[in-house]
């Protein structure tokens, strides 16, 4: 008996039929990935599992026995623990309050705090997270938080743990803890659902793949006759994709478009100084807490540095906030799209259109926004309704569209921080061709990113970040794997 079975499940929302009798079952002891491109439906079907959202037809089944969810606390009653794919943290309280706190909403009354303490601390212990348990999440990198989350979910007793794209914001070390705890969960005989974008942790991880496809079921293949990525493509989209991976131009890059001079951010970022030239695509590649995205904000001002000096094509600029890098010709597309890239109740037509000068009238009237934002959105290969709230988008979605806002801006310098996270393989191909473009038109683009892969894919140069200081710079040739994961990691 499968230790969850859905069957026959539908879920529609204003204009978009995101479920359609869907069904898969997940045995104890396996892992079960649901694969599928970017509003396929995935998180809305383990949303319904989890009791997050009401299916309109269909059954859940857990050990056999039909069940119905009207809140998570009900699904966490039976031995379901979900990680989601936007971090849903209380970002007020510390990390080991957030883990004892999914406790006392499961056991209400009898809550041994003591006993939940120690197992928050030992779940984080076994993640290896290393950052402070005791300042506010809100204070972490989101990486960090996705490590919280996780610690959050292990710590359960659940015997059915759903984990919603949880590597897209770890680094590759990171990753690798996860799959030794996933092993582990495997072992003890725990159902592990998961979702993620990144095919080789698919092909390495899985016991069973279900694909979805615009909300239907595609079909379940065991992993034994799943041959290559390739294969799991082709049941994620039907055909077959382009070879993904966009090589450097090979261009001699031009003049210098950008140049940050001895900056630091106390505890951080430690007197970092760089430069990108036009046409270049620079990989900034380090681990989690190395200070990446923190140096990235300290360039354009929306953190506060100590010290340091941005040039913008030669010419020092003054950045004291995020207006001023704008107005620099800087662009930055961050990592975390929840607080700081969207409006989440605005429609995908105005986020897109942000940042765009008013029109003669002020604002740009709504047909025009929407018509710029279906035209800005193309390229980047989806189908979303752009006069819906970005709210209501899926996850990878919504990524598109902070993309698509910030490439709408005449910015010289680009620094995209994780532009691929959670974007399906058709999408990431084209945001590759997109970045190379820009570096082609005569932009500077520095990329940070968690993918190696990637980074190894589409850098002109890769600076690897250690404890806040750029410890190394690998030209194209010196960039292998291997390379960067060795200065990223020496102690
Ligand atoms: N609360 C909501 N209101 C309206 N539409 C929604 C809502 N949640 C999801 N949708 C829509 O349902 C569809 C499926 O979305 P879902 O988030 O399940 O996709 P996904 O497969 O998880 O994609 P991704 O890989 O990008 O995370 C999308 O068209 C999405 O816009
Ligand atoms: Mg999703």
């Amino acid at each position: 008996m499968p230790a969850l079975e859905v069957r026959d499940l539908s879920k529609s929302f204003p204009g978009v039929k995101a479920l359609e009798g869907v069904g898969f079952a997940a045995y104890a002891g396996e892992v079960h990935t649901l694969l599928g491109e970017n509003g396929a439906g995935k998180s809305t079907l383990l949303k319904t599992v989890f009791g997050v959202q009401r299916p309109d037809s269909g059954e859940i089944l857990v050990d056999g026995k039909p069940v119905s969810f009207t809140e998570p606390s009900d699904a966490m009653a039976v031995g379901i623990a979900m990680v989601h794919q936007e971090l849903s943290l209380v970002s007020e309280v510390t990390a080991i309050q957030n883990l004892v706190l999914g406790r006392e909403r499961r056991r209400l009354g009898v809550i041994d705090w003591r006993e939940a303490r120690r197992r928050a601390t030992a779940a984080l212990e076994r993640l290896r997270f290393d950052a402070p348990i005791d300042v506010p999440v809100s204070r972490l990198s989101v990486a960090q938080q996705q490590l919280v989350e996780l610690a959050r979910a292990i710590s359960t007793d659940a015997r059915i743990i759903i984990m919603d794209e949880p590597t897209a914001s770890l680094t590759s070390a990171e990753s690798e803890r996860l799959f030794e705890v996933i092993e582990d969960l495997r072992s003890a005989g725990t159902a592990v659902i998961y979702v993620s974008h990144r095919l080789k942790e698919v092909l390495d991880l899985s016991d069973r793949v279900t694909a979805l496809r615009d909300g239907c079921l595609v079909g379940t293949k065991r992993r034994s006759e799943i041959a290559s990525e390739d294969d799991l493509v082709q049941m994620m989209v039907g055909r077959e994709l382009a070879a993904l991976g966009v090589s450097g131009s090979g261009a001699e890059p031009g003049e210098e478009g950008l140049r940050v001079e001895g900056v630091s951010v106390p505890g951080v970022v430690d007197d970092v100084s760089f430069a990108v030239r036009r046409g270049e695509v620079v990989g900034l590649a380090g681990m989690v807490g190395a200070g990446r995205t923190e140096l990235a904000r300290a360039v354009i001002g929306a953190d506060r540095r100590s010290s340091g000096e941005v040039y913008v094509q030669g010419e020092r600029v003054r950045i004291k906030r995020p207006g001023d890098a704008i107005a620099a010709g800087i662009a930055l597309l961050t990592e975390d799209r929840k607080h700081q890239g969207l409006a989440l109740d605005m429609t995908t037509a105005s986020n897109v259109t942000l940042m765009d000068p008013p029109g003669r009238g002020g604002l740009l009237s709504r047909r025009r926004q929407k018509a710029v934002a279906t035209e800005a959105l193309k390229p980047l290969n989806t189908k979303m309704q752009v006069d819906k709230p970005v709210r209501t988008l899926s996850g990878g979605n919504q990524q598109k569209v902070v993309l698509a806002r910030w490439l709408r801006t005449e910015s010289n310098v680009f620094i995209f921080d994780e532009p691929t996270r959670g974007i399906d393989v058709g999408a990431k191909g084209e945001i590759h061709a997109i970045m190379r473009g820009l570096a082609d038109a005569g932009k500077a683009v520095l990329m940070i990113s968690s993918d190696l892969p990637e980074v190894l894919a589409m850098s002109d140069r890769v600076l690897v970040m250690r404890r806040g200081r750029v410890v190394a710079e690998l030209d194209r040739d010196e960039a292998t794997e291997e390379s960067v994961v060795r200065h990223a990691a020496a102690e």
